[in-house]
């Protein structure tokens, strides 16, 4: 098409401008979360919050506000009417929020069940109808709600058989501990017969642990929740779990059980690595236990209680002879009681359990997704290596091997898991360290079917050995395990290699999500390290709806939170969290990013309020160590920006250039968090702490600048990391960036355009180098295929990040195995810009929540098309781009009760055509001045554009 006709098009064209009313008809409420979550049992929030999405149905509606909603809560979903709702009517209340609605009706009692729905008006006071019912029961609301007891075996049994195997063993021989086996005694089984009458209108089980537990009911697994109860401090609290069992129960007999396990609570645990307590099992506590309590309701209304206490019975000789988290597990089938979980097995010969007095422990309802298998795998290959078989599942993941087996009774089976073969096809496991990750069974001689209990693994490959014939095996297969909140992000692009980055940062983000962000999921580590946590965190939000997950998580930094003030590095903390592993800058001030990262992308005030004065002691105790404005002293162990080009072997690459000077980098972070405390005062309308703290951030900077910058804006160290922590972080005067920017380039010129930053900074680098309009060496970076590079590791086959640039490195094999995980999502965090800047999805922090924000696709690199989406909080956002000679086409889609700014590579707005016509001036948003683009403000709806 030429000019001319272009031309000739768009003026007879009618301008169109989005803004005329739709019918109301076409909207609906979807989505309805109570504290985050669907349909949740047991909470105990007293007044929950409340969120829902509004969507549209055709495609043509445009513009679309919320501008009120009504809520009704009932205790039955036929009393959801004006005239009956019992428990909450808010009556049309007028508000454009969608969530964070706090519950206002009837207090609410332990155990009460409340079904809701929710109507919206839009912008032109019409009405949607009521949407689908949703609803949320509560958890035991007091400490006098448990009637239960703790019951288990007998005191000390767990500490006993450990002390009796470290006598055995030298450590002086084996510093890493790397020969430690899972040790038991064995996982005790427990049961309780009892009686129900007819008539059953609900029944909900309210179950915790010390120690992880299994529970069945009349021979079902209860739930299909793993891993339970998960990793808090157990000193502080203990996550209990609800379970609704209402159609599981019978007339007549029932039988409740349960195995117990060592879990975070006894298990080796990376904390423990370093502890100066010896030895390093039972950080909490030395006895497994299990509290349980069964609240039955019957159709008449009367009510029943079956409680852990001292009438259960125990057989303390468990099949499950071992199990630890790091080590694997041990089970012999031969000793597995006939239908012990069933109605009519004679118990007579087991004991009573002991009721344990002593434990008084502080239980809370679970806040987040539960840990569950979301995929299973089958093996890609399965070889034959002397005599034993190497199967590999195409994937690294976090799980373990299930596995369908007939053989000869008293046949042993061993299952080894890596995540990487050597280069002689054998199973590499010297990066695991004491994490020796082992399962082994003694088959039945019996179908048996083999799955661990009480233990996971990373891996993509297995060793089996023992097998007689791989025709014992009927099937064998991998269970992916997670928490599992939802998967709320898409991406795809016309570069393959980037497509599995993409897919690799997901796995790794799934695979360390084991209850806490981890930094790894296979060698004895394990931990929630906090700087891995707060550089992944907006990309983790962006993959997965993290809400629920990090407002579990954010209390346990709280709870690590030492008398001084210190937030610790790894949360859960069970070391003494005012000694060790505390206040790393980077590390530590995750306590404050993250809270700020839960307001911009839920709009979490509750958080922060919740989380306000940890922060402000945080802070505080930073600045009564440190009055001179620059943090140097309580920097813990001042990891620095950790694993930067230093500790990278390659060509160019020296030992001592690359790295930011510590104190540079912890003075960034110091300003960086105080500033964000600042802005979170000022959101909670805290204007004098606002001031103070905005006051207290410039007093840093202006130290920093004269301590660190010098007359030439260089930074002390000179450092590609130096300028982007400098630059991210606003701590230099306007005029001086582009001097600073300019030393960045250098500094990558050094290293051949290659990164020599550490995983701290490496995606503020690529976050300043687009925003100052160097998004080519951006791409550049991005799609490099040399080491040090993101798809240098796919090119080696990864399917999982690597902790290191170099983890292995072709013709010169793996790094020091000291460290050297193939799952660490730190390197990752890149994800965050192929969401920013590829597919150009941003939230607004002035408007959090995407109620607001900003679609700013910028194409680059070898690709011509991205295309995307992200379910926000407030629903749906879509982004679709394809490059065609000189043609650029976008899709864009923006949720009902949203807005956004779109920005398009061109300043003519008369080569922009949006749904087939030219666009009106009045949606210009003339605020944004960026050279060759055009912003537009748009509401709710789908929009095609070309551009020509
Ligand atoms: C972990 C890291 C962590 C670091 C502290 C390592 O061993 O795996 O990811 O952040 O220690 O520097």
């Amino acid at each position: 098409m030429n000019f001319r006709s272009l031309l000739v098009i768009l003026l007879i064209l009618p301008l169109i401008s989005i803004a005329n009313p739709n019918p109301p008809a076409q909207l609906k409420v979807t989505n309805l979360k109570t504290e985050y979550l669907v349909n949740p049992l047991g909470l105990d929030v007293r007044t929950p919050r409340l969120g829902w999405i509004i969507e549209v149905a055709a495609k043509s509606v445009y513009a679309q506000k919320q501008a009120a909603y009504q809520v009704l809560v009932a205790s039955a979903p036929d009393k959801l009417t004006e005239a009956k709702a019992d428990i909450w009517n808010s009556g049309k209340t007028s508000s454009n929020a969608n969530a964070q609605i706090v519950y206002g009706g009837k207090s609410l009692t332990s155990g009460q069940k409340c079904f809701w729905t929710v109507r919206v008006w839009n912008q032109d006071d019409a009405a949607t109808p009521w949407s689908p019912v949703a609803f949320w029961s509560m958890g035991l609301l007091e400490a006098k709600d448990w009637k239960a007891k703790w019951i288990g075996d007998q005191p000390d049994l767990v500490q006993k058989e450990y002390q009796a195997m470290l006598a055995t063993y030298d450590p002086e021989k084996n510093k890493s501990f790397k020969n430690i086996k899972p040790v038991g005694p064995s996982s005790p089984m427990l049961r309780k017969a009892f009686n129900v009458r007819n008539n059953v209108k609900e029944a909900v089980l309210y179950v915790s642990a010390l120690g992880y537990y299994e529970m069945g009911l009349n021979g079902q697994k209860v739930g299909n929740q793993w891993l339970t109860p998960e990793w808090t401090d157990y000193n502080q609290r203990v996550q209990y779990q609800t379970y609704d069992v209402t159609k599981s129960l019978k007339p007549g007999s029932n039988v409740l059980s349960s195995l117990l396990g060592d879990g975070w609570y006894l298990s080796m645990i990376g904390p423990t690595k370093w502890h100066e307590d010896y030895p390093r099992r039972g950080v909490y506590g030395n006895d497994r236990r299990l509290i349980a309590q069964l609240a039955i309701t019957y159709a008449d209304g009367s009510k029943e209680l079956v409680v852990t206490d001292e009438s259960w019975k125990i057989n303390t000789k468990g099949f499950i002879v071992a199990a630890d988290n790091f080590l694997g597990q041990k089970i012999d089938a031969r000793n597995i009681p006939a239908h012990w979980q069933q109605v009519g097995f004679n118990d007579g010969s087991w004991s009573n359990v002991y009721a344990d007095a002593t434990v008084h422990k502080n239980l809370e309802a679970q806040k987040n997704e539960p840990i569950r298998i979301y995929k299973y795998l089958n093996p890609q290959t399965v070889k034959p290596l002397g005599d034993k078989y190497i199967v590999d599942f195409g994937q690294n993941l976090t799980g373990w091997t299930q596995l369908k087996i007939k053989g000869q009774k008293g046949d042993q089976i061993k299952i080894r898991h890596g995540e990487m073969l050597d280069d002689d096809g054998s199973l590499y496991t010297a990066n695991l360290a004491a994490a020796i990750q082992e399962d082994e069974y003694i088959l039945s001689g019996n179908d048996d079917v083999f799955e661990p209990y009480f233990t996971y693994h990373g891996f993509r490959y297995i060793e089996i050995s023992g097998l007689k014939s791989l025709k014992n095996i009927e099937t064998i297969r991998a269970c992916a395990l997670s928490s599992d909140p939802d998967e709320v992000g898409g991406f795809s692009c016309s570069n393959e290699k980037l497509n599995q980055l993409w897919s690799n940062i997901l796995w790794t983000q799934r695979n360390n999500m084991t209850s806490v962000p981890t930094d790894c999921p296979q060698r004895d580590e394990r931990m929630g390290w906090m700087g891995d946590a707060q550089v992944f965190c907006q990309n983790s939000m962006f993959n997965m709806d993290m809400a629920a997950f990090y407002t579990k998580w954010i209390k346990d930094i709280r709870d690590a939170q030492s008398e001084r003030g210190t937030f610790p590095d790894i949360a859960p903390h069970a070391n003494k969290p005012d000694i060790r592993f505390s206040n790393a800058p980077a590390w530590s001030d995750a306590g404050v990013i993250i809270p700020w990262r839960m307001y911009e992308n839920y709009g979490d005030k509750e958080l922060l309020r919740q989380h306000y004065d940890a922060m402000k002691k945080y802070i505080e105790n930073i600045r009564r160590q440190n009055p001179d404005f620059l943090w140097l002293k309580d920097v813990g162990n001042q990891y620095g920006d950790w694993l930067n080009a230093n500790t990278v072997i390659a060509e160019g690459y020296s030992k001592t250039r690359g790295e930011v000077p510590k104190e540079v980098f912890a003075t960034a972070f110091y300003a960086n968090s105080v500033r964000l405390f600042s802005k979170m005062a000022r959101v909670l309308g805290n204007e004098k702490d606002a001031a103070e703290y905005e006051a207290l951030f410039e007093s840093i900077k202006k130290r920093f600048n004269s301590e660190y910058v010098n007359d030439s804006v260089k930074i002390k160290g000179h450092t590609q990391s130096a300028y982007a922590l400098a630059l991210n972080f606003e701590l230099l005067p306007r005029e001086k960036e582009a001097s600073a920017f300019d030393h960045m380039l250098d500094c990558l010129k050094e290293y051949d355009y290659r990164i020599s930053t550490g995983f701290v900074t490496t995606l503020m680098m690529m976050k300043e180098l687009t925003k100052r309009g160097r998004n080519d060496i951006a791409y550049r970076l991005l799609e490099s295929e040399r080491m040090p590079s993101w798809l240098y590791s796919i090119n080696q086959g990864a399917t999982t990040i690597w902790e290191r640039w170099d983890g292995y490195v072709k013709g010169r094999g793996f790094q020091d195995a000291g460290m050297n995980s193939f799952c660490h999502y730190s390197l990752g965090s890149v994800g965050e810009w192929m969401y920013r800047v590829i597919l150009g999805i941003n939230p607004d922090i002035n408007d959090p929540a995407y109620k607001h924000f900003i679609i700013h696709p910028q194409p680059g690199g070898s690709i011509t098309w991205a295309k995307g989406s992200y379910a926000s909080i407030n629903g749906l956002i879509g982004v679709d781009w394809k490059k065609e000679g000189s043609t650029f086409t976008l899709q864009v889609e923006i949720p009902v009760n949203s807005s956004a700014t779109v920005i398009l590579p061109t300043n003519q707005l008369g080569a922009i055509r949006m749904n087939g016509k030219g666009v009106s001036g009045d949606l210009l948003n003339l605020n944004h001045k960026a050279a060759g683009e055009t912003a537009l403000e748009l509401g709710s709806g789908r929009y095609d554009f070309v551009i020509d």
